[in-house]
């Protein structure tokens, strides 16, 4: 069983990934590592400058949907992961409890609002307007939402360890 986390840019995905990694004793996978792993770029943001969106997304889908049919992994996806239809299709046919770390906007803002790494969160506007496109649709994707305004990445990942002991225990 995978699970499988997402949320927008700054939820936390990434630091709680780490942790349920250590805890679970399985292996971790970023989409957004694999896509650069996979590329001449060394970051996100050098692939974005050089190939464009279009393209990173086209990587995202074909990393995304290789992950989910292979071994069981704590998955870390890039917070545009439901910008496509098909990549919601996926995560909502998948067999894996999707957790959504649910953050506001202007938490988020705060922690990662003109990080050069994240090409999308320079412009306030802009980064606010995708959030919003996208509340509705890590919704329609999750089996639980985290609340991710409030506490640590480890408050975090211990709130999906206790959700899965629950899983477990009703299985
Ligand atoms: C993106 C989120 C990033 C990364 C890319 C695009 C987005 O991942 O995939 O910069 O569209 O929200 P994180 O959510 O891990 O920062």
């Amino acid at each position: 069983m995978h699970i499988v986390l997402i949320g927008f840019m700054g939820a936390g995905k990434s630091k709680s990934s780490h942790i349920l990694q250590e805890r679970l004793g399985i292996p971790r996978w970023s989409t957004d590592e694999l896509i650069v792993n996979r590329s001449s770029h060394d970051s996100v943001a050098s692939l974005f400058a050089a190939e464009g969106e279009q393209v990173f997304r086209d990587r995202e889908t074909e990393i995304l949907r290789e992950l989910l049919s292979g071994e069981p992994l704590v998955l870390d996806t890039g917070g545009g992961i439901v910008e496509r239809e098909e990549n919601r299709q996926l995560l909502q046919d998948c067999p894996h409890p999707v957790f959504y770390l649910q953050a506001d906007f202007d938490t988020i803002y705060e922690r990662v609002g003109g990080d050069e790494r994240r090409p999308l969160m320079l412009d306030r506007n802009q980064a606010f307007e995708r959030y919003t496109r996208r509340l509705d649709w890590y919704a329609s994707c999750a089996d639980y939402c985290i609340n991710a305004n409030v506490g640590d990445p480890g408050t975090r990942a211990e709130e999906v360890l206790r959700i899965m002991n629950q899983r477990s225990a009703h299985e």
